[in-house]
């Protein structure tokens, strides 16, 4: 029976440069100063006189005309140098939101920690250059977002990459199972994957979300392989909360489940079914608050994200403290983080106002998301020009292929630019060091009105028509 990862083998999923990392000096002195006692007299550190920063106040206006004006102490706060894995209240609230949202269990709730970072994506190159190296290989899913390769391909681990299912539900975790199979045979040597990572809610590119059982299943064969799992998961609160299936991709079943108006019931986490403490979770702030704010977070085993501080304090020291005021600000606004969950009921959840919002932002994007399925469907698929991997079950994006052709690429920066409209072609979400192919592209349905939605698929049938009439 597996056991959770005994608190000494987390060293072993670090790679040399960061089991050489060491706390700076100066850094731990961050911690003492948050907790001294009032009067304490600091010659520590080298921190700049605030006296003498030209700023004295820091105010933001909301949408709905609310003016938060930063306290004294808070503005202080936010312009000097503060502790590496976050301004501490903001910590702590973050640490009551995530027991809130996903109660982890067992030895991940003992040893459950948070860090902020300058956006997820920081905190995911952080982790890749933390727990990999040129002999580590690493489970992906193909494609996968174009930010995750960036990271991973310079490292050159080797990817083991798992291809998306065919019915449209992300990752084909039955090939994950087989994997896990082929090791325990013998019939496959060589080091196990250190890492898997998924995005399991409205994946970037594919829009598609992993069904709980599938979630519950490959955490099983993360087990088996003694993978730790990379939960990258910016889209959970853009969740649609429903599956819909892409055979049955048409708009009046999307526009009956974007009138409901029952909260959405949020698909539960890898991290909320970690008995073992071997998911490392990365939230995002920039498509629910603001994408210049750059506040991501990790959270996961202490040991782990421990060692994505030492890699922060030896690279940006800590997230822009201006950026984190402005999110605790808000936070305390909203309630954010106000209630501890309760230890008998942890699902209870700590979102304050914020869960208005993120309804708000969700049925947003879902109608946006119907809109951009009704052209998809009246310009490409009825007439037979491109296909959907599957309705998009959140976030903003739809990946569709368009059969017949080896590669988008030549289509989308000639013939597509040409008729006035923009994609990402498919070959960016693939590993290959851009020399990949790919039949899909990427439309993102997160800014564009209903009408050039529309617009934008009528001209890409026409490119596409024009493209195979050559
Ligand atoms: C799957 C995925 N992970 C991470 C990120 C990075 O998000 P952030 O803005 O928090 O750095 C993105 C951004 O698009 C994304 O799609």
């Amino acid at each position: 029976m597996p056991t959770s990862v005994p608190v000494e083998s987390y060293a072993s999923f670090l790679n040399t440069r960061a089991a050489r990392r060491k706390p700076s000096p100066i850094r731990a002195l961050q911690a003492v100063l948050a907790t001294a006692p009032a009067g304490l007299i600091s010659l520590g550190g080298g921190m700049p006189n605030p006296a003498l920063f030209p700023f004295s106040g820091i105010s933001v206006t909301l949408r709905d005309g609310t003016v938060l004006s930063l306290s004294e102490e808070s503005v202080r706060a936010a312009l000097q140098y503060s502790p590496t894995p976050g301004i501490p209240e903001l910590v702590s609230r973050l640490e009551r939101v995530q027991r809130g949202e996903h109660s982890p269990p067992g030895a991940a709730g003992d040893r459950m920690a948070v860090m902020v970072g300058t956006g997820s994506q920081d905190l995911l190159a952080k982790a890749f250059d933390t727990f990999l190296d040129e002999e580590t290989p690493v489970v992906i899913e193909a494609p996968t977002y174009s930010g995750t390769l960036a990271a991973l391909e310079p490292i050159g681990c080797p990817l083991i990459t798992i291809p998306s299912s065919t019915d449209g539900t992300g990752i084909d975790v039955g090939a994950v199972e087989e994997l896990a199979a082929a090791f325990e045979s013998g019939e496959r040597a060589g080091p196990r994957p250190r890492l898997i990572y998924v995005i399991p809610t409205a994946g970037n590119p594919t829009g598609a979300t992993m069904p709980l059982e599938n979630r519950r299943r490959l955490y099983a064969a993360a087990r088996r392989l003694g993978s730790l799992i990379i939960e990258d998961d910016p889209y959970r609160f853009l969740d649609f909360g429903e599956v819909v299936d892409p055979a049955d991709a048409d708009a009046d079943a999307a526009a009956a489940a974007a009138r409901s108006s029952t909260p959405v019931a949020r698909t539960p986490s890898l991290l909320s079914m970690d008995e073992d403490g071997r998911v490392l979770r990365f939230d995002s702030f920039s498509k629910l608050l603001s994408a210049g704010l750059r506040i991501g977070t990790v959270t996961g085993p202490k040991e782990l994200v421990d060692a994505l501080g030492l890699h922060a304090q030896a690279s940006c020291l800590h997230t822009s403290g201006v950026s984190q005021a402005l999110v605790l600000e808000l936070f305390r606004h909203w309630g954010v983080g106000d209630k501890t969950p309760p230890a008998e009921d942890g699902s209870a959840r700590c979102m304050g106002d914020m869960e208005a919002h993120i309804a708000e932002v969700a049925s947003f994007y879902r109608s946006q998301r119907d809109a951009c399925i009704e052209a998809i469907n009246k310009h490409l698929r009825d007439p037979g020009l491109a296909e959907l991997y599957a309705v998009p079950s959140g976030g903003m994006f739809a990946w569709i292929k368009v059969p017949g052709l080896a590669d988008t690429t030549a289509l989308v920066k000639e013939r597509a630019a040409a008729a006035g409209v923009l994609f990402v072609p498919g070959s960016a979400f693939v590993p290959g060091g851009g020399s990949a192919h790919s039949a899909f592209v990427r439309a993102s349905f997160s800014v564009a009105s209903h009408e050039q939605l529309d617009e934008a698929f009528r001209r890409f049938a026409s490119a596409i028509r024009d493209s195979g009439s050559d």
